[in-house]
């Protein structure tokens, strides 16, 4: 059976524009040579630092933005050439759930127009959308009453719901949740997480689910992904990738919790990355990582080949050569290190 999506070396870069002095600023590689597939009712987290174009990708996949190079499959179907007739007919298919649930709902439609309305741009009868729209609103929690509320009558969770009802209004295959919890409290997240495996166990939807919090992205995932400055640096089954992590830079975010044990404590510093995250619009040579990387610093100091980078001596490859993302141990576990032996 092929994959629902299937994503090859898709590419987005945005221009730099004029910095102050008038010289044109360089191009922001936001994603940068990205491959991965999602199966039926799959949940594929992404986590990465701020800045690491997460969203970039969300929108691609769903083509709300046009990639610069790249492929997007989805049902099979070529997403990133096809015509606008065909991506109508696509649309309804693919949806997305966004971190700011007020910001993206039309303030001035009652829950239940906003609820309805891509079913009559679909071409649903306005009452049958409406009578479809008050299911969907009993399905993710609301009671029927409420569709005649405005957003601003709701909290910052039942606006959340009301986003899901949306989205899943024409029973989509694939839904991008970009950082769909962030907003809301500890304990309203937890039940928008537990409404979203509802509707999945229901509709055999799969999730793109794109968040900066791991521990959220462990409950969610069957796979994550990590990604560090327009790449996926490493992918896994989610016990996989926090079980046993092959890649520096996922050590560095798995460890980023204090520990109260001190050799545990000693191996959190060690494993840290060094500085802060570097620059999509200024990529370092070879692998992109090395100038914050731990790794490549112990390997560095055990001898063998270096050369002179980041204000110090590291392994040649690593200054030198982009790492792929290449099989390390269990299946579909994969990791672009040159030194994924070294953990
Ligand atoms: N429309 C745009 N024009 C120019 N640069 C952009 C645009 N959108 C994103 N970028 C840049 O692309 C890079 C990736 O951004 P993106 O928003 O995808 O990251 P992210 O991982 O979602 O971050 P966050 O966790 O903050 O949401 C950043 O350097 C960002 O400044
Ligand atoms: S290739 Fe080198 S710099 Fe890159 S992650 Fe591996 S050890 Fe670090
Ligand atoms: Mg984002």
């Amino acid at each position: 059976m092929s994959a629902l999506l299937e994503v090859a070396d898709l590419r987005k870069s945005f221009a730099g524009g004029r910095s102050l002095f008038g010289g044109a600023r360089p191009m922001v590689r936001a994603v940068d040579g990205i491959s991965f597939d999602l199966a039926r009712g799959e949940t594929l987290g992404l986590v990465g630092e701020t800045g690491s174009g997460k969203s970039t990708l969300g929108r691609l996949v769903l083509r709300l933005i046009e990639p610069s190079a790249g492929q997007v499959r989805f049902e099979g179907q070529d997403v990133t050439r096809a015509s606008r007739t065909a991506m109508r007919a696509l649309r309804p298919r693919m949806q997305m759930v966004f971190q700011d649930p007020y910001g993206s709902l039309d303030p001035r439609m009652t829950a239940g127009e906003i609820v309805a309305e891509p079913m009559t741009a679909h071409g649903m009868a306005r009452a049958e959308a409406m009578r479809r729209a008050n299911d969907l609103m009993e399905q993710v929690g609301l009671r029927r009453a409420m569709a005649t509320r405005y957003p601003h009558e709701f909290s910052g969770g039942q606006r959340q719901r009301i986003g899901i009802a949306r989205a899943i209004a024409l029973d989509p295959a694939l839904v991008v949740l970009d950082e769909p919890v962030s907003a809301l409290d500890v304990s309203v997240q937890a039940q928008i997480l537990n409404l979203l495996a509802e509707i999945q166990a229901r509709s055999s939807v799969a999730y793109l689910f794109i968040a900066h919090d791991l521990a959220v992205v462990r409950h969610v995932s069957d796979r994550v992904a990590v990604m560090y400055l327009g790449r996926i640096v490493e992918i896994a089954p989610r016990d996989a990738l926090y079980g046993a992590p092959r890649h520096p830079y996922t050590v560095s975010l798995l460890s980023a919790v204090p520990r109260p044990d001190p050799a545990r404590e000693k191996s959190r510093i060690r494993s840290r990355p060094i500085g802060e995250i570097g620059s999509a619009a200024a990529l370092p040579s070879g692998c992109r990582f090395h100038p914050r990387c731990p790794r490549a610093r112990l390997v560095a100091a055990r001898g063998g080949e270096t050369l002179p980078a980041a204000g110090t001596h590291l392994p040649r490859a690593c200054v030198e050569q982009d790492p792929v993302p290449a099989p390390v141990g269990a299946a579909a576990h994969l990791a672009a290190c040159h030194f994924p032996d070294e953990t």
